[in-house]
C-alpha cells in the first residue's frame, strides 16, 4: 500500500454537533473542536474522523448534503476549516472527512435543477423514471414534488435522491443507464472533484458513507462487482494524485478492500464480531461475550473474524469501532471496569481502532429522548460531549443547546482527568501501550482459545492476550513458559500455571512470551 500511517493510526470520531460550541449557539463548531485538539492528543489519538461538515439542512444529521465544497456556517467559515486542518496538522493528528458519495440533500442545486419541467444538463445525474405513474419494485420512487415528470429514486430516507451511477442489470432501459453509460461515468468522474476539492484543502482522505450504495441492482452477495469497479478507478486517481490519503469504507464486507478501500469498518451488524462480542444484549437476548452472566460464544466471534481477517489477508485493514453515531454507545449497558476489558479486547485485535468521542469517559447511551434531525433511536448517542460538571456539562455556554446534556460526576473529561484509575486515564494507557508493541499494528494474528464464556485467549507475534469477562475466576487450558511475562492489564493480571492461566475475575493480560 502506498500510505504507511494508516497502520499506526488511532482514530478519534467527531460528530460536530456535539463536540465543542465555540461560539455560544448551542451547537459544535470547527473552533470549539481546534481548543480541543490537545485534548485528543492526550488520548494518543493520532487521526481524526470528522462526520458530514457540509452545508446541510440536517434532514439526516448532515448526511444530505446541499452543497459539497461548502462548509456549513453551523460550523464556522471557509477560514476556520483551513485553520482547524492546519492546526491538527501541526500537532501530527490527520483528518479525514465524512464523503457521502450516494445521496445529496434535497435541497442541492443539482438536484434541484435535475428536477425541472425541461431537459438540462443536471437530467440524469439523478435517477429519474420517465413517467409520473411509475413505481419501480426494490427502490423507493418519490412522486408529487416536483414538476419533472417521472419520480426519482432516494437511497436512504426521502430527503436524499440517489445520484446516478447507473445500474448493473439494467431491467428498463427507459429510464435505467448502464453503469457504463456516459451518464454515469460523469457522475463518478463529479465525485472525483469534490474529493480533489478537499484533498487540495489538505484532507487526509475520506470515511465513505454507505460505500456500497452507488451502482443499482449490483450483484446481491455483497460482491457487488460494478460498485467496486468504480471504486478501484477512483482508488486508481488517489494513488495517482494523493498517494498518501486514505479511504476508509462503510461498507462492513471484505469485499470493501478488494474494491480498493484502505480500511472497512466493522460494523454492528447482526451476528458479526463486533456485534457478537459487545452488542448481543441489544438485539440477541443476552448473548455477547462480554454478557456478565456468561450467555456469549467465543466460538463463534473467533470464526466470524477469523473468516472476515482472512478474506482481508495483507491487502487492507479492518477499522475496529468503539461504537459509533450510529450505533448504541455500551456506556450504560456495562460498567467502567467491563468497559475497560472491551476496549483492551477491541484495540489489541489486528485493525485500525477509532474511538467514538465520549466513549474514552463511558458516556451513556441515553434512552428515550425526542429524536432531533432525524437521529431517531441514534439521538441517545449524539448527546453533547460531557467536558465538566459547568453549564451543558461545559460543552457549550448557550441557555439553549441542540441536543439535552447529561450531567453526571463520574462520566467527564475533568473528573476522569483527576482520577488515574478512571476509563479514561486507562483509555490513554491502552493507546499508549499499543504504540510501544509493534507486534499489536503488524498481521501476525491467531486465536488460542474461543470456547463459550471461557478465557478468550489470542495471540499476536510475541504477545498472547487473555480475557476473563466474568465475575469469576477461570481457568484459560493454554500453556505458556513459567517465564513468560505479563506486560499489561485490566484489573489483576492472570497467572501461569502448570494447567492453564489462571485468570482473576473480570481480567485482561497480555503477556510476553519467549
Ligand atoms: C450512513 C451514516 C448514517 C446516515 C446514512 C445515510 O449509514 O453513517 O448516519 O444516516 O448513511 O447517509
Amino acid at each position: 500500500m502506498a500510505n504507511t500511517w494508516l497502520k499506526t493510526a488511532v482514530f478519534y470520531e467527531i460528530y460536530p454537533n456535539s463536540f465543542a460550541d465555540d461560539n455560544g449557539d448551542g451547537y459544535g463548531d470547527l473552533k470549539g473542536i481546534i481548543k480541543k485538539l490537545d485534548y485528543i492528543k492526550s488520548l494518543g489519538a493520532n487521526a481524526i474522523w470528522l462526520n458530514p461538515h457540509y452545508d446541510s439542512p440536517f434532514m439526516d444529521g448532515g448526511y444530505d448534503v446541499r452543497d459539497y465544497f461548502k462548509v456549513s456556517s453551523r460550523f464556522g467559515t471557509e477560514a476556520d476549516f483551513d485553520e482547524f486542518i492546519g492546526a491538527a496538522h501541526a500537532k501530527g493528528i490527520k483528518v479525514i472527512l465524512d464523503l457521502v458519495p450516494g445521496h445529496t440533500s434535497e435541497e442541492n442545486a443539482d438536484f434541484l435543477k435535475s428536477a425541472e419541467a425541461t431537459p438540462n444538463d443536471m437530467y440524469d445525474r439523478f435517477i429519474w423514471t420517465r413517467g409520473e405513474w411509475d413505481f419501480p419494485q426494490g427502490f423507493k420512487a418519490i412522486s408529487g414534488r416536483h414538476q419533472r415528470k417521472g419520480n426519482y429514486i432516494v437511497n436512504f430516507y426521502s430527503t436524499q435522491p440517489s445520484l446516478n451511477y447507473g445500474f448493473n442489470r439494467v431491467d428498463d432501459p427507459n429510464w435505467q443507464f448502464s453503469y457504463k453509460s456516459d451518464e454515469a461515468i460523469a457522475t463518478r468522474e463529479w465525485l472525483k472533484s469534490v474529493m480533489r476539492f478537499w484533498l487540495e484543502r489538505g484532507a487526509d482522505g475520506f470515511r465513505v458513507d454507505m460505500a456500497d450504495s452507488l451502482v443499482k441492482n449490483d450483484g446481491d452477495q455483497g460482491d457487488k462487482p460494478a460498485t467496486s469497479e468504480l471504486w478501484r478507478n477512483i482508488r486508481a486517481m488517489m494513488d495517482e494524485e494523493y498517494p498518501d490519503a486514505i479511504l476508509v469504507s462503510e461498507w462492513s464486507n471484505p469485499q470493501a478492500i478488494r474494491a480498493g478501500f484502505h480500511a472497512d469498518f466493522m460494523l454492528d451488524h447482526w451476528g458479526n464480531p463486533y456485534n457478537l462480542l459487545v452488542r448481543g444484549e441489544e438485539v440477541q437476548d443476552g448473548h455477547s461475550y462480554f454478557d456478565i452472566e456468561g450467555r456469549g460464544d467465543a466460538a463463534k466471534i473467533a470464526e466470524s473474524f477469523s473468516e472476515w481477517y482472512g478474506k482481508i489477508k495483507d491487502d487492507g485493514y479492518l477499522a475496529i469501532i468503539t461504537c459509533n453515531h450510529d450505533t448504541p454507545r455500551l456506556g450504560g449497558f456495562y460498567t467502567h471496569e467491563q468497559l475497560k476489558l472491551i476496549y483492551a479486547t477491541l484495540f489489541t485485535l489486528p485493525g485500525v481502532p477509532f474511538v467514538y468521542y465520549g466513549d474514552e469517559i463511558g458516556m451513556k447511551y441515553v434512552k428515550d429522548i425526542p429524536s432531533v434531525e432525524c437521529g431517531f433511536a441514534r439521538t441517545g448517542s449524539r448527546t453533547p460531549m460531557q467536558w465538566s460538571l459547568d453549564k451543558n456539562a461545559g460543552f457549550s455556554a448557550a441557555d439553549k443547546i441542540f441536543l439535552p446534556t447529561e450531567i453526571d460526576k463520574a462520566v467527564n473529561v475533568e473528573s476522569q482527568s483527576k482520577d488515574k484509575k478512571s476509563l479514561l486515564n486507562f483509555m490513554r494507557e491502552l493507546i499508549a501501550f499499543r504504540k510501544t508493541r509493534e507486534e499489536l499494528t503488524a498481521r501476525d494474528f491467531e486465536f488460542m482459545h474461543a470456547v463459550g464464556s471461557e478465557p478468550l485467549v489470542y495471540r499476536r507475534g510475541k504477545l498472547v492476550i487473555v480475557v476473563n469477562p466474568l465475575k469469576v475466576k477461570q481457568i484459560a487450558p493454554v500453556t505458556l513458559a513459567k517465564n513468560d511475562k505479563d506486560i499489561f492489564s485490566v484489573g489483576k493480571a492472570a497467572k501461569i500455571k502448570k494447567d492453564g492461566i489462571e485468570c482473576p475475575p473480570l481480567s485482561f493480560t497480555v503477556f510476553e512470551c519467549k
